[in-house]
């Protein structure tokens, strides 16, 4: 959460931060602001969206050709003008700004304080500049020698730029936790949470890597040198980002621009990875951990929200498919909960932004264990990508709108991947089983156009429900994680409450909630246990609950007891989880517009949630 960016160079650099901060206001967007370098240091902030920030800084002078800029999501400080970032030292020589929490800020707070401090915010970020600037003076320090010394004590996760009035030339980034990335131009360089805000500008990019502190100033190399002060050699990669993928393309929202583009990101997810002629999968990240994990014990999945979907989806897989044990657990309560962790055991980690606290910690935990440990990621380069002994990438592209939805889609088509491939490692199903699913498999993105086709029966249906204060979503085997995710992204986007249960657990509780006014949207596809699910829409209808079914194209039944009905196309059981979710997407992303909500940036969210 927060993000921040950073321009050095010859170039004007409000517009190049403004235009920065919007790509990387999916990470938070409570408040906004930036510094500029310009005879002294200005700073500019304000809460709200970069769009007020603008507002704010029009007609203001907003020269300068060094810069520092920052869109925050809320820890530490309520949201509003003073907390906001960048925050100036006690001289207001030094200007910083953070993305991150310093747990120990309230002990240095406090020493500080007896040192003459005084602070204007609530914010822990101000007390960490305030003791950059305590360092500087007390020892007479260089700006990047002051903020090494500085983070020694400091406990906590930090990505951060600090700009010095006094040396107008330099901006200094250090990261632990969050991310940071370095763009290298021609003179210039740029400093960002993710190579976003850099992408147009040049494709030489360095991720730093934790406890790492950079120095940039043009007309001199890159400077890298961990918290021990030893100088580092930059490794420098090419971006493989393309600058169309972060626009909207005329879609009237990111969200809805992904949820079309699954047809292509699903496809981009197998490109390479199986033929059907010759009935082979190989996922070439694991490879060398195919055999650890075709003969593990027991392979733990740890994700949050939707990535946990995900996982829940591949429990399903590997267990029907690989027959191998599989556990998927909530990261923020396996990280704390003093789990069994064995060294023969497999973890794997499903992020789409693969910056997730506790999904990192989650594996940091396991991996101290002695236990193997894979990604599955969808940014390339990311925290989780980096620490993991091995993975595959989604390769789903940028997921910009806060409610994931292609993202989705292409971790459980790498997780089916993965399923078969240790199936067919281990000869644990037969080939003409194995063959049928990959056959399926194929035709999936052509299936996920075709299903794309109901948008405008989803918005009509929308339009009838979009003021019900409940939902219930109901799935059984493969479907009930769908069922979950369908509940999670209506009620994050348009802030109607929403449950997604099992359906046979429906008579255990939730079925007491069932009335008139109440939409139910029961998955009851053909495969599985079908009679079952009709069953349950039986004991809705009962109750006169108003059933919306996902159903198998051509069904009878359940469309006869249902009020709407959605078709999507015939495939195997253990893909129905990727074309029914489809529906559901549209269907929350239709009435959160109906009610007039921030489909890509829904309140109180972020999209990467670098704190725990
Ligand atoms: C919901 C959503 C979140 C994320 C969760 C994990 O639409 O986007 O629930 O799935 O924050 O994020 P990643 O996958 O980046 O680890």
């Amino acid at each position: 959460m927060c993000g921040i960016v950073a321009y050095i160079g010859k170039k004007e650099a409000y517009p190049i931060l403004i235009k920065g901060l919007k790509r990387l206001e999916y990470r938070g967007y409570d408040s906004a602001g930036i510094s500029l370098v310009n005879q002294g240091l200005k700073v500019y902030k304000c809460k709200g969206k970069v769009s007020d920030l603008e507002g704010f800084a029009a007609g203001k002078d907003i020269s300068g050709s060094v810069g520092i800029g920052h869109t925050r999501w809320a820890t530490h400080g309520e949201p509003n003008d003073v907390n906001a970032h960048p925050h100036f030292s006690g001289n207001e020589n030094l200007a910083i700004i953070h993305n991150g929490i310093i747990e120990n800020y309230d002990s240095l707070k406090k020493e500080l304080i007896q040192r003459g401090h005084t602070f204007k915010s609530d914010t822990d970020t101000e007390v960490l500049i305030h003791l950059i600037e305590d360092v500087q003076a007390n020892e007479n320090l260089p700006l990047a020698e002051a903020v090494r010394v500085a983070l020694t004590q400091v406990i906590g996760a930090y990505a951060i730029a600090v700009l010095d009035k006094n040396d107008p030339e330099v901006i200094i980034g250090a990261k632990k936790g969050s991310p940071m990335v370095v763009g290298l131009g021609k003179d210039e360089y740029f400093l960002a949470s993710d190579a976003t805000p850099i992408v147009e500008y040049t494709k030489d990019v360095v991720y730093l890597e934790d406890e790492q502190i950079v120095e940039l100033r043009p007309g001199h190399e890159i400077k890298i040198r961990n918290i021990e002060n030893e100088v580092l050699t930059p490794y420098i990669q090419e971006l493989e980002l393309h600058l169309e993928a972060l626009e909207k393309g005329g879609y009237e929202h990111f969200m809805l621009k992904e949820i079309f583009e699954q047809p292509k990101s699903i496809a981009d997810s197998m490109r390479g990875r199986f033929h059907v002629e010759s009935s082979d999968v190989s996922l070439g990240g694991i490879i060398d951990y195919e055999q650890k994990m075709a003969t593990a014990k027991r392979i733990i999945i740890v994700a949050c929200g939707t990535s946990w979907h995900a996982g829940l989806v591949g429990e399903y897989l590997i267990e029907d498919l690989a027959r191998i044990p599989v556990e998927v657990e909530y990261a923020s309560e396996f990280r704390y909960r003093n789990p069994i962790v064995h060294e023969d055991d497999v973890v794997i980690a499903i992020s789409q932004s693969g910056e997730t606290a506790d999904t990192l910690a989650a594996l940091e935990l396991a991996k101290s264990k002695g236990a193997t440990i894979i990604g599955v990621c969808n940014v390339v380069g990311s925290s989780i990508s980096r620490i993991t002994d091995a993975g595959s990438y989604t390769h789903a592209g940028p997921e910009i709108g806060v409610a994931s939805t292609k993202a989705f889609t292409s971790q459980v088509t790498v997780l089916l991947l993965m399923a078969l491939r240790l199936a067919h490692k281990k000869g644990a199903i037969p080939e003409s089983r194995f063959q049928r699913i990959l056959a399926a498999l194929e035709k999936i993105p052509q299936q996920v156009e075709e299903t794309l086709k109901s948008a405008a029966l989803v918005e009509h249906i929308s339009a009838e429900y979009k003021d019900a204060r409940n939902f219930l979503y109901l799935g059984r085997g493969y479907n009930f994680p769908v069922a979950l995710e369908g509940a999670l992204k209506l009620k994050e986007i348009s802030y109607i409450h929403a449950e997604g249960y099992p359906a046979a657990e429906m008579k255990h509780g939730p079925i007491a909630l069932i009335d008139e006014e109440m939409p139910v949207v029961v998955i009851a596809t053909s495969k599985g246990s079908y009679e079952k699910v009709i069953s349950n829409i039986q004991e809705v209808k009962a109750r006169k609950g108003k059933i919306i079914v996902v159903v198998t194209k051509g069904d009878k039944t359940a469309a006869e007891l249902a009020d709407h009905v959605i078709e999507i196309p015939e495939t195997e059981e253990e893909l129905v989880p990727i074309l029914a979710s489809v529906p559901l997407q549209l269907l929350s992303y239709y009435i959160a517009v109906m009610r007039g909500c921030n489909v890509d940036q829904p309140r109180n969210l972020a999209k990467s949630v670098t704190v725990e």
